[in-house]
Parts: structure tokens; sequence; C-alpha cells
């Protein structure tokens, strides 16, 4: 990527990566076109409709509940995926719905390396809600990539970044990282394929199928799962790739939903899939796909020459209990080889062309979430140093204006995105139709907002470098920034955020000069209009315990600033007349 001035007519910021010439334009116009509403509007406008009208009972549109997808939250999340240079976007009711949405990717057993500065709130649900959840937290220093390799075990899934961090502003090497991972999942393919045989996934796909298949075929019609519904369920069921267990009370369920009276009982199609899904998605041990129970109820029922050639011959047993008239059909169209029968081309794409993803046989693999909340996509696009996810709080500058809470995670993945729009659905974490469109509108003036918090910022850090009440001041953008090159070289410029600490570590000192400000306001959120400032260790922070804040930096003297849009200068006195006060007076 090239560097220097990006012609904006920003103040020069020397060397940050010259960012797209077209970016603004990008964001007036991304996600949305009159021509999508009879009334050619020339903004989205907001759908408030909680339904919407099917044509015939069994067709719908792309929408037909709102809570599963609403024009206004589909517009928003095309927008904010184009400005992560994203395919897609799916959009949660705040920064930590999409974080909590991210973390239903992993399961119990999972271990994931967090940074140790991560942003409070989800180091506490890391903590408290995610050790529940079964997941093996470990924070470390992720500016050290050796830190990273060091934590990494066979079990870890997920490597969660910050940068730059909240609320010390450390700044993580996205290039470095990426490269470690993919080494890493490079090795754990070689493994892979050396202790898979390569039959484990097609039986693993072979059984799915067929228990698929068998669910939905209840009153002898050959009533097959769409090759969407399939590779949905699959993408639910596979998260960790090894196959698992149906447990043996579930499976049954499904069986006697099938079979419960003489094979005429229907096993209806989003029960099945639900069942499916919950089963395969909810961290069972990786032992037979079929209880014993099951084999031993229906155990005499299949031909020799059933066709099922992928599948096992646990399974056959089962498959053939149902009357899946049409499966040995589609089993016939197996590529050897290709564990895909019965199933799309989109499984095929998956497994062939998204290697990062959690469905083909490379699952053990490592994926990387960046929280791209302080940057905003103006200034950082993590999916191109190989990320495979980034989320926002779009409660911050995304919407920038402090009246929208909500959240976002974008991928280039498909099946990624198609688990987080499971997640999003089924936990009903969703923004409101009202928030999506404040959001949308919001993005239009992003590049306008992001430059002047960045030239703002930058004055403002400064001048607190100058003063002599201030001992240390954190912002990518200053040189004594100790990864201030790599900020160079992997961002587009520094938002509105520093933070600095006063020449003493003396709490009382640090509340009387926040307490001080007369225009900058005292508050625990960032990124809008208005310059807010705060203690960390006794706002933000103060749920971390005390030995952790002080390892990375959290002290009594420390500061957070969110530089608004305000006229520099006046930030600047009243930043002056609050030293003044603390320390001179
Ligand atoms: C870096 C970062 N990530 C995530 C969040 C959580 O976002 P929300 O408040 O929208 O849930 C915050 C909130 O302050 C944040 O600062």
């Amino acid at each position: 990527m090239e560097k220097g001035n990006d012609g904006s007519g920003a103040p020069p910021t020397g060397s940050f990566l010259r960012n797209d010439p077209s970016y603004s334009t990008r964001a007036i116009r991304a996600g949305f076109e009159p021509e999508a509403f009879s009334s050619l509007p020339i903004v989205p406008p907001i759908t408030l409709a909680t339904a919407f009208k099917q044509q015939s009972a069994d067709q719908r549109g792309k929408f037909f509940y709102g809570r599963l997808d609403n024009p206004s939250r589909s517009s928003v999340q095309d927008a904010v995926a184009a400005l992560e240079d994203a395919k897609h976007g799916v959009a949660f009711g705040s920064g930590t719905a999409a974080f909590a949405g991210v973390l239903q990717l992993l399961q119990a057993g999972d271990h994931i390396i967090a940074c140790e500065d991560l942003y409070a709130g989800n180091w506490t649900y890391l903590h408290s809600l995610g050790r529940r959840q079964g997941i093996d937290v470990e924070f470390v220093d992720t500016r050290d990539v050796n830190q990273i390799a060091k934590s990494l075990k066979k079990s870890t899934r997920m490597v969660f970044l910050e940068t730059p961090t909240n609320p010390t502003l450390k700044v993580m090497d996205l290039q470095e990282i990426s490269a470690l991972i993919q080494q890493h999942n490079l090795k754990i393919d070689e493994n892979t394929e050396e202790t898979q045989p390569q039959n484990s996934e097609k039986e693993l796909v072979g059984c799915i199928s067929s228990l698929s298949i068998c669910g939905t075929n209840s009153n002898d019609s050959p009533q097959t799962l769409s090759n969407k519904e399939t590779h949905n369920i699959l993408t639910g069921i596979s998260s960790d790739g090894s196959p698992r267990t149906v447990l043996e009370s579930q499976s049954e369920n499904i069986l006697t939903r099938t079979n419960s009276d003489g094979g005429k009982s229907r096993a209806d199609l989003e029960e099945t899939k639900q069942i499916l899904t919950e089963t395969y998605s909810d961290g069972a041990q990786p032992t037979s796909l079929l209880s014993k129970s099951i084999l031993d109820k229906y155990p005499q029922k299949i031909p020799a020459d059933f066709p099922h050639t992928a599948l096992n011959k646990e399974n056959r047993r089962i498959s053939n209990n149902s009357p899946c008239t049409d499966l040995g059909d589609k089993t016939e169209r197996i590529p050897d080889g290709l564990p895909t029968t019965a199933l799309s081309e989109e499984t095929k794409g998956i497994q062939e062309g998204f290697p990062r993803t959690a469905l083909d046989k490379k699952t053990k693999r490592v994926l990387i979430v960046v929280d791209n909340t302080f940057l905003s996509p103006y200034f950082q696009r993590p999916l191109n140093f190989g990320v495979d996810l980034v989320m926002h709080s779009c409660s911050k500058y995304l919407n920038g204006s402090s009246d929208v809470i909500m959240g976002m995670v974008c991928t280039n993945c498909d099946v990624l995105s198609e688990k987080l729009k499971f997640v999003q659905c089924s936990a009903g974490a969703i923004p409101s139709p009202f928030d999506c469109y404040m959001l949308h509108r919001s993005l239009r003036t992003l590049p306008l907002r992001m430059e002047r918090h960045m030239a703002t910022g930058l004055v403002v850090a400064r001048y607190l470098e100058g003063h002599p009440c201030v001992r240390k001041v954190n912002h990518p953008g200053l040189p004594s920034h100790p990864q201030h090159q790599l900020s160079l070289e992997q961002t587009y410029g520094h938002s509105g955020m520093v933070s600095f600490y006063l020449k003493e570590d003396d709490l009382e000192k640090t509340k009387k000069f926040i307490q001080s400000f007369k225009l900058i306001l005292l508050s625990s959120s960032l990124g809008g209009v208005e310059s807010l400032a705060e203690i960390p260790l006794l706002m933000t922070r103060v749920s971390i315990p005390p030995e952790m804040n002080a390892k990375v930096g959290v002290t009594a003297g420390l500061v957070r600033l969110s530089v608004g849009l305000e006229d520099a200068p006046d930030i600047i006195t009243d930043l002056e007349q609050a030293l003044e006060a603390a320390f001179l007076s």
C-alpha cells in the first residue's frame, strides 16, 4: 500500500497509509440505491414493520420477519461491510452483543488468546460468561508476537485483538500476527491430513445429510433439505471439525419425531434443523455420531446394498429406516474423494475457497478477530491484513453522535457470515430499524468526521506532550509512541483518542483535574462529536482486578480523552485551565 498525504485537506500526517481517494463516495452511497423503493428516496427509509407479507404460504421474499432481516438493517450492514472492505456485515444490538455473537463461534473447551488490555466490558465478559460457556481464556501482551506463539495450543481457536487498545493505545502488528497464525494453521492442516483419514469427514458429512433428510421425510414423501438448508445445518454443526456425537436423547428425539407412529409422524423441517443445529454446536464430545440405543432400536432394516457410499455402517441403518427414496440418487453424484454428497456447490466452494472456515477439513484453524472500534474503518481495515473478523461498537465513531447503541461484525468469509447471521437471528440480539437508520445516516459523514478527529486529536496530543504537568502521552501518531512506525504502516491515520499520564499518580489530583473541565464532558463513552474525558481506573476499568490494571499501565494518573469536533483552541484552553486547577493552584 502506498504511503503519503491523502490529499484530503487535513493537516499533513507525515506518512500514514494513503487512503482510498473514493472512500467518501463509498461512505455516501454504499448499501443503498433509491430504486430499492418505489418512491425513490435519496436516503434509506426506516422500515418499522415487524413482518412482511408473503405472496403465498410456501414462498417468502427476502424479508418476512423483522428479527430475521429488515430493509433498514440489511442496507446498513451492506454499507458498513463496504467501508470495511468486507463482503458481509452482521449487525447486533450493541458492540457487546457483537462480541458475544463472535464468541458463539467457539464452544466449550476452545481456547482464546486475547490482548490483555482488552476493552473492560469484553474482558469482564470473557471472565464471566465466556468462562461459564467453557471457553479457556488467556490474556497476553499481543504486541509481542512471540507471546502469542507461546500461548498457542491444540485447542486454540481464536486470537482476539484490539488495536489500538482501550485505553492505553497499544498497537498490534496485524501482518506479523496474521503470518504467525497462517503458519500455525498450515501445520494444523498437515496434521489434520495425517491424523484424520479423508473418510472421516466424508462420513461426518454423509451422516449429517442422512440425518437431515431422515428428519424431514416423515410421510413417505422424499422431502429433502434444500442445499442452502443443509449447508446451514452443516455450518452449525462442524464448528471444530471433529465428528461429534448427537447426544443420545436428542438423537432419539429426532428419530422419534420421524418414526413415532410407524413412520408417519412428521418431524417438522424447522424443528429438525433446529435440533440438529443445536445438537452439533453445543460442544458434545467427538465420538460416534449415533448413539448405541438408536442402533439397537432400529437394527435390521437396512439392505446391504443401500447406496449411501459416504455413510458408515451405523448410519446406513438409520437412513434406511426412513423413506428417503431419493437419497440414493444423490449419493451417486458424490465425486470420489469429495465429501460433498447431497450437498450444494456452495459447500464445495466453502471447502475449496475459504481456508479459514470452521467447516472444511482445516477446521481446527485459529481465527483472528479485531475490535476496530477505536479507529473505524476509515483509518484501519484489518481484513486486508489477513484478519478473519472485524467487530465494532458502532456506538462510537461509526455513529459518532452519541445517540445510538449498536454493534457490527464484518467478514469476507461466507461461512462465518452465515454462522453469525444464525447467531444474530437465534439469539435475537438485533438493533432496531431506527438505530440502523441513524447509523446509516452517520456513515455518510464518517470520513469528514474522522479527518477532523485526527487533526484536532493530534494538536491536543502535541499540546499535552509539551505540558510540564503531563508525564507521558499515548497517541500512535506521535513519534514518541513506541509503535509509531507500525501505526504509519498499517493505518490510514488515527482517531481522536488520546490518553495521558498526569505528572503525579495521585487519584485526588486526577479527579480534581477532570472535574475542573468547563467544556470537556466527564463521561465514559467515546467517539462522538463532543469531547469526553474519563479516569479509566475509576470509571471504565473499575471491574478489572487492580494487578491487571497495573500490568497494562492503567494507573491513578491516567486520563482518557476522546477529542471531539469542537475547535482545537477551545479544547486546549479547557485542558490548560484544568491542569492549572489541579497542579498549580
Ligand atoms: C473498544 C470497545 N469495544 C466494544 C465496546 C462495547 O460496545 P457497546 O457499548 O456498543 O456494547 C466498547 C464500549 O465502550 C469499546 O470501547
